[in-house]
């Protein structure tokens, strides 16, 4: 909303620098990476390919693709200080620890002190690399059981899957999961991305960036809405009358409750990742033999659509996505930063080559100055 003195309320609408990473129509309903529709990328691209186009600006060749594919693998193996740490923090909730285990990466790094183009760019691949590792990892140690390593003749998405759950993913399970990265990779000046690029416009490290953007995913209105979703759907139940999902998302409106997965700063139409996570979330379901997380989203996106003319968007097909994916709750924050990590450096490593500090200003509202000063013992 357009207030006093220009100041726009949560900068809605504000243009706050240039990119050439990702192309937002929220009128339209488009997303695109480099020109590149989401919704070809969706069908035709992996994670790693998206990975390339988002921090090159072009698809890569066999041969490229062939080289980043061995460079995250080999990025994987996690640090053992770093694994230490992970063993000895307290029981704590996904976003918590990967934030702690992000930044004590810095220390082990092999670029630490290099704050060249060249080495930006091999710290962008090994934190990708490595914070899927961290989060598998993380997920096993909170369910009882021991790291695996990864296996590098598997693609991104599936070596996830396979060291979280010590299984090989079929092929279903893995593309699902591949395209939900990819439709998570980048997002223009989400808060995260935007926090990421503040960070680095005062020169500070690719880490600390990084760090930067984690903790601001974490919050409930943006990265922590997939959780959310899910204890919604958990606390109707999968086999929800339609009468009772009716009811409680109504009487939730009726109470000003704001609900998980819906509405959008920027679009006013369908969210173009949703169209892709609503399909896979049928598509899954049915196949895993659980249709009723499905049929009970869909209940609760019309309700919401009807009373409040809002759309799903990206986070509320994705819960049940990985729901059906066996992948536990206090991980689907962490897995959006699995994704997003690859567009928050790839924003990094664009505002490091035309940087500027980014410091706006604020329209004070604080009581007129000057004000009298009182001394400590006359106050
Ligand atoms: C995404 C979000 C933060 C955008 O926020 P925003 O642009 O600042 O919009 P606002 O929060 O001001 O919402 C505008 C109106 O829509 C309503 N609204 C927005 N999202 C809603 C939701 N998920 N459920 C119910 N009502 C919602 C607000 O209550 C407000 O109504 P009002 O004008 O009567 O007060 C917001 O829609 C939201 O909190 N969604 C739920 C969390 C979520 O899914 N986040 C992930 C985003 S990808």
């Amino acid at each position: 909303m357009a207030q006093e003195g220009g100041f726009r309320a949560g900068l809605e609408d504000v243009v706050a620098g240039t990119s050439a990473i990702c192309y937002l129509d929220g009128a339209r309903g488009v997303l695109a990476y480099q020109g590149l529709d989401i919704h070809e990328l969706a069908r035709g691209a992996s994670f790693e390919e998206t990975c390339y186009l988002l921090w090159h600006g072009r698809l890569p060749d066999r041969a490229a693709l062939g080289d980043l594919q061995s460079e995250l693998a080999a990025a994987r193996a996690l640090p053992e200080p770093v694994l230490r740490l992970m063993r000895s923090l307290p029981a704590s909730n996904g976003m918590d620890a990967l934030r702690t285990l992000t930044s004590a990466l810095a220390h082990t790094d092999a670029d630490a002190g290099d704050a060249s183009p060249k080495a930006n760019y091999r710290k962008a691949v090994r934190l990708t690399g490595q914070i899927a590792s961290l989060v598998a990892t993380h997920g096993r140690l909170n369910a009882g059981g021991g790291p695996i390593q990864p296996d590098p003749a598997l693609g991104h998405a599936a070596n996830f899957l396979y060291m979280l759950t010590g299984d090989r993913p079929g092929a279903l399970a893995a593309r699902a999961f591949d395209v939900a990265l990819v439709l998570h990779a980048d997002h223009e000046l989400s808060a995260s991305t935007f926090a990421a690029r503040v960070s680095a416009a005062t020169l500070s490290d690719v880490h600390s960036a990084i760090v930067a953007a984690i903790g601001t995913l974490k919050g409930p209105l943006h990265g922590g809405a997939n959780a959310d979703v899910m204890r919604l759907l958990i606390e109707l139940g999968e086999d929800a009358t339609p009468e009772r999902v009716e009811e409680a998302i109504r009487a939730k409106l009726a109470r000003q409750v704001k609900i998980p997965g819906f509405g959008h700063r920027v679009y006013r139409t369908e969210d173009p990742r949703a169209t892709h996570l609503r399909q896979m979330s049928r598509e899954l379901g049915e196949k895993a033999g659980h249709p009723g997380w499905f049929r009970v989203s869909q209940q609760i996106e019309r309700i919401v659509k009807d009373e409040k003319g809002l759309n799903a968007n990206v986070d509320f097909y994705s819960a049940s996505v990985y729901y059906t994916l066996g992948i536990p709750i206090d991980l689907y924050t962490p897995i959006f930063a699995v994704s997003r990590v690859a567009g928050w450096t790839a924003h990094v490593l664009e505002q490091y080559a035309n940087n500027r500090l980014i410091r706006p200003r604020a329209e004070y509202i604080g009581p007129p100055y000057p004000q009298t000063f009182v001394p400590l013992d006359r106050r």
